[in-house]
């Protein structure tokens, strides 16, 4: 089969645990670098890796790679692609792209230069003056890293957070991809009880249930590789159907989704329902302050709301102290949260055991860790 490249890109913080992904995928331990995984593949996996990865942002197919030190050599780089057979002739084209640590960085100038370039090749091998762009979108991509240029088409299109099950939109929702990392980071594994407290419109719960019973997050969206004329729809159907006999639905699980807002928990269940996964969450309006388990030990990860978004900072860290006691009560239980509130760990009135930085719509984060005793034992 063709062997091609991809890279995957990831929010900063995440790309360990895509790179997990990864090699459970078995795509080997391919190396990260500036939120982004690059490695050989096979044509087929771009379907794959669409459907399975969980906590990645995109999923790109390399086209060309040349040093591109000046606009010239961009230019010319960019126009030695053969386009006319990439793209559909009507393609609406969007350039975008990142740089790093080189001498073209005005990244604005670089995609007028490369949708030109893109469009000159494409006017004179189809004998055309001027290109329609009436047809579906195709997003090229630029990453220029050490004055060498990447050119690759951006074969996801709507990111992969959006697995479409949610379609109403509560009080600071977190991103799908961000939520299914966060469990990923934790130490859920299937058959731990897990609870999120402040559940809003359910995402973390859901992305647990889905990660449990080895529900694909792709499974049911739609792609922009679907429209690139050279990539076999079978590929697709192929991921689809591998990623339905992977599935393990039977599995019981014990995951639990409360909030004090009836109208979120409303939404939780809706969204539940749409991911296919709401026999398997239990449901509860409940403030933060009654939250108890039955269950010996177990795993928590939540986002709590934090001062400037949606309370006034007493109140968030009133909010944050009453997680921390619910949390003291319990017996062999862990907790990860992710706040934006810079005296999260004061207000929960522990210190954490293990603290990550990451980001919750481009807002700068902590990502706390409370481990079990044995889990600290035993330097987890
Ligand atoms: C940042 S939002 C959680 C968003 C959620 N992760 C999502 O993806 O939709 C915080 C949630 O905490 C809930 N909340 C506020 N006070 C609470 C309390 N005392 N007990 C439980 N939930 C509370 C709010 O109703 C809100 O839904």
């Amino acid at each position: 089969m063709e062997k091609i490249r991809l890279t995957i890109s990831a929010a900063s913080g995440v790309e360990g645990v895509v790179k997990r992904e990864l090699k459970r995928l078995g795509f080997g331990e391919p190396p990260a670098e500036f939120g982004a995984i690059s490695f050989d593949a096979e044509i087929a996996d771009v379907a794959r890796l669409n459907v399975f990865l969980r906590a990645a942002d995109r999923v790109y197919l390399s086209l060309a790679r040349f040093p591109a030190a000046t606009f010239d050599e961009f230019f010319d780089g960019v126009k030695n692609i053969p386009w006319e057979g990439i793209l559909p002739q009507d393609a609406k084209i969007v350039v975008d792209g990142k740089s790093f640590l080189s001498r073209l960085y005005a990244l604005s100038a670089c995609q007028s230069v490369a949708k030109k370039a893109i469009a000159e090749r494409m006017k004179s091998a189809c004998g055309i003056s001027v290109l329609p762009e009436s047809g579906a979108t195709v997003k090229v991509f630029f990453r220029i890293l050490r004055d060498v240029a990447e050119i690759s088409l951006d074969t996801t299109g709507t990111g992969l957070h959006k697995r479409g099950y949610r379609d109403r939109v509560g009080c600071a929702p977190i991103r799908e991809n961000l939520a299914a990392a966060m469990v990923l980071l934790s130490d859920y594994y299937f058959g731990r009880p897990f609870a999120d407290p402040f559940c809003g419109s359910g995402t973390i719960a859901i992305e647990t249930a889905m990660l449990a019973l080895d529900i694909a997050p792709g499974l049911s969206r739609r792609f922009d590789f679907e429209n690139f004329p050279f990539y076999p729809r079978v590929y697709l159907e192929r991921a689809r159907e591998e990623a339905k006999d992977k599935e393990k639905r039977e599995r019981k699980i014990s995951v639990t989704a409360s909030d004090i807002d009836p109208q979120a928990v409303k939404m939780a269940k809706r969204h539940a329902a749409r991911a296919g996964v709401a026999d398997c969450i239990r449901f509860e309006v409940k403030d933060v302050a009654r939250f108890e388990s039955a269950e010996r030990a177990g795993v928590i990860v939540t986002n709590p709301p934090y001062g400037d978004r949606l309370l006034d900072e007493r109140r968030a860290h009133a909010l944050i102290g009453e997680l921390g006691r619910r949390f003291a009560a319990l017996k062999d239980w862990s907790l990860f949260a992710i706040s934006a509130d810079k005296n999260f760990e004061k207000a929960f009135g522990r210190k954490a055991d293990k603290r990550r930085k990451l980001y919750n719509s481009e807002k700068e984060c902590g990502f706390y860790e409370y481990f079990t005793k044995r889990e600290k034992e035993n330097g987890r």
